[in-house]
């Protein structure tokens, strides 16, 4: 079970004075530090919070892989063509959102061949690359079309999820790690994590890569990023053990 910490939070503090800090280049040391077996950024098209120089700097720096969160537009693929990250994740982005709403939408021939152009492109650079989707059959099948290696389940549902809806959402999410590694894909998973609701999702056996990052730079508000990180590791290494 790997543990990647996303640091976009930290960008998004500095972005809200438009200055220099906290810098999230020394964030990826600290998480580092704290156990972290890699570094996830969103590169958004708005820039909203990571900007090239992060990531340009980060792939110099870093002693785990990046792993990039982009959309699959032309122009962010020519970027990850461009800087060879270890791992490229593609995510749907709409301006307006919060955060990532939703798995990669490939109900339509349309969108299924925009994405697989945007996988052939990044696996023809070398890059691993991951489809963000929605723990569901037919985005795994579509998933594995597209020629993808690894897919990450959208755990937000089950986050979201209270009492016999949260065991449904966990079953999904069972099931769609079974059939994913069943078709060969490897499978990662993320999105609203917490130290509170990650157990069970870190014992899925087949999960072998977790993206994680509100809940831990919120704590390590409080007791420092090295500390915040190095307690959702353990939290993982003992859901491993103990299933
Ligand atoms: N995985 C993906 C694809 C995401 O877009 C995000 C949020 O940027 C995460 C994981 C992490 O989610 P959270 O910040 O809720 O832990």
């Amino acid at each position: 079970m790997r543990l990647y910490i996303n640091i976009d939070h930290v960008a998004t503090v500095r972005e809200a004075r438009k200055t220099d800090e906290p810098d999230p280049v020394r964030a990826a040391v600290l998480a580092e530090l704290g156990g972290a077996d890699g570094i996830t950024v969103h590169l958004r098209e708005d820039r909203r919070h990571i900007q090239d120089r992060d990531v340009a700097l980060l792939l110099k720096t870093a002693r785990t892989p990046l792993n990039l969160e982009t959309c699959s537009a032309p122009s962010m693929v020519d970027l990850a063509v461009a800087w060879l990250p270890a791992q490229v994740t593609l995510v749907p982005e709409k301006r307006e959102e919060v955060t990532t709403e939703g798995g990669l939408d490939l109900s339509t021939e349309e969108r299924r061949h925009e994405v697989a152009g945007a996988v052939r492109r990044l696996r023809d650079a070398g890059i691993r690359t991951s489809l963000f989707i929605d723990p569901d059959e037919g985005a795994i099948r579509a998933s594995m079309d597209s020629g993808a290696e690894v897919v990450e389940l959208h755990t937000g549902e089950y986050a979201n999820a209270r009492g016999p809806e949260r065991r449904e959402q966990f079953a999904r999410l069972n099931r769609a790690a079974s059939l994913a590694r069943k078709l060969s894909l490897d499978v990662h998973a993320g999105h609203g994590l917490t130290y509170e609701n990650v157990t069970p999702v870190a014992a899925v056996p087949e999960i072998e890569e977790l993206n994680i990052g509100h809940s831990v730079i919120s704590r390590a508000v409080f007791v420092g990023l090295e500390r915040a990180v190095g307690e959702m590791a353990t939290t993982l290494r003992r859901a491993r053990r103990e299933r």
